[in-house]
């Protein structure tokens, strides 16, 4: 079915066929505005935002725009219709048909993998909950706002499987998903970018740009999967999160090409003088941001990455599009590691080296969208580029985690390391400073100084429409 119900809560699973799992997510909704409330963003819960919601789940035609409050959006949980006969289309299984419950041997493993990517949600709601006072436009505050409540929505969509397919653990786990806070010294949120504050809108972009595009990785790998109900749901939220990687992309972009015309303005190029971000600044927050994000793929060589394609419950990037060999037995993929203080390469069997599999594709996707940015610093006629640092460098996770790299991936020792360091990454003085632009702009029409306009508005409107009704 694909209809989407106006139940108390929309959905198209046939929520009401199943009264014992109503009742469930029926408790569980009021928490999830409590915690909505507490959470998500501070002020203008009473305000009008111009709020795309997903009324069917068919391509063309699944959104609906209008004036919403955020507390009154219908979060609700939608899946991809069920294509009938699906098979396992990679791993040890393949040809057999795919699971449409949990398989006992498999359930910590598919637990585990939902509750990460469910904790990633709302935790970057808690993240991005002061930037409305600072927004650069009522453009730019509605975007927020947009990508706000739909990561509100996949959590529901990761509740879903929780509390449909893993009985009281599921339950249990729902509710902790609401108990971990983003950067909380006692609670954190489990996975380390999402811990980190996004305390001003270039982080803001960049978590989209580059953060969000993990999301996008790790949805499309988990959209692969042999359980069926998972595959569905991650479909679903790639069409959502495509505006996120938007936001991101343009969000950066856009201040690149302020930033080139302030810098044509000033006698000396800078563009600080003038009163926007200098490009070496915005190459720092790509160091940071790109990095974090590169993490979240986990190690170069796991076991857990390997039994999890062999059981079929996470493939690759469009692994039956892309790929001819889906079981990926006797292959092998080189990855790096430090020995005695030098860079090694061996082959490691492909199945252990998923992770670094689907980092390459991320990879790729990152660079495309840096290319544009130089494209537009190069039409300026500015000498300038932006660049994606090396895969070694500054990682937390991995075979370099805690190993000193310049951006190039050059070994540094401990020493060299902290103290060159603020060359690379943003320094408290960076921070100050970007944090001293960010003076809110919420009068329709009128944009910051950092930051140019975008080319077109929402859903066929101007920049100049009214996206946040502020009076009222
Ligand atoms: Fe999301
Ligand atoms: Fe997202």
């Amino acid at each position: 079915m694909s209809h989407i119900s106006d139940d108390r809560i929309p959905n198209n699973v046939d929520l009401s066929s199943d009264k014992r799992l109503q009742r469930a997510l029926e408790q569980w909704q009021p928490q999830f505005l409590d915690w909505w409330r507490e959470m998500g963003p501070e002020g203008f819960q009473g305000r009008d935002v111009y709020l795309r919601t997903a009324v069917s789940v068919e391509p063309g035609g699944w959104a609906h725009f209008d004036y919403v409050k955020m507390p009154d959006y219908r979060w609700g949980i939608f899946l991809e219709p069920r294509q009938d006969g699906r098979l396992h289309h990679f791993g040890d299984a393949i040809g057999q048909p795919v699971w449409d419950e949990v398989p006992g041997e498999l359930r910590n493993m598919l637990r585990r993998l939902i509750v990460t990517q469910g904790d990633t949600e709302p935790a970057s709601v808690e993240q991005q909950r002061q930037l409305g006072q600072t927004a650069p436009s009522l453009y730019d505050l509605r975007n927020l706002f947009q990508v706000n409540v739909e990561e509100g929505r996949h959590l529901w969509a990761m509740v879903y499987l929780l509390q449909r397919y893993f009985g009281r653990d599921g339950r249990e786990e729902a509710e902790e998903l609401l108990k971990r806070r983003s950067g909380d010294g006692d609670r954190p949120r489990i996975l380390g970018a999402f811990n980190e504050p996004t305390s001003h809108w270039l982080s803001f972009f960049m978590f989209t740009m580059f953060t969000d595009r993990d999301g996008k990785y790790q949805l499309s790998a988990l959209a692969e999967s042999a359980f069926d109900p998972l595959a569905r749901t991650c479909r679903f939220m790639l069409t959502e999160e495509a505006h996120h990687m938007f936001v991101g992309e343009t969000g950066v972009g856009r201040i690149v090409e302020r930033t080139c015309e302030l810098m044509k303005q000033d006698a000396n190029e800078d563009a600080r003088a003038a009163g926007g971000v200098d490009l070496p600044t915005i190459q720092k927050y790509i160091n940071l941001w790109y990095t974090l994000s590169l993490d979240l793929f986990g190690g170069e060589q796991s076991s857990n990455a390997a039994d999890a394609f062999a059981a079929g419950v996470k493939g690759r990037y469009k692994e039956a599009a892309r790929y001819q060999d889906h079981t990926c037995l006797g292959a092998t993929r080189p990855v790096e590691e430090v020995r005695d203080g030098r860079v090694v390469t061996s082959d490691v069997p492909l199945r252990n080296a998923m992770n670094e599999v689907l980092r390459d594709d991320f990879v790729e996707d990152c660079q495309r969208g840096v290319d544009r940015w130089n494209k537009s610093i190069r039409e300026a006629g500015i000498d300038f580029q932006l660049v994606l640092p090396s895969r070694r460098f500054h990682r937390a996770i991995g075979a370099f985690a805690g190993v000193g790299t310049d951006p190039s991936g050059a070994l540094l020792t401990q020493d060299e390391w902290s103290r060159r360091q603020s060359e690379w990454l943003p320094s408290d003085a960076d921070e100050i400073y970007i944090k001293s632009l960010m003076q809110g702009v919420h009068e329709p029409g009128k944009i910051a100084q950092w930051i140019a306009p975008p080319r077109r508005g929402i859903n066929g409107q101007a920049f100049e429409f009214d996206y946040v009704r502020l009076e009222s």
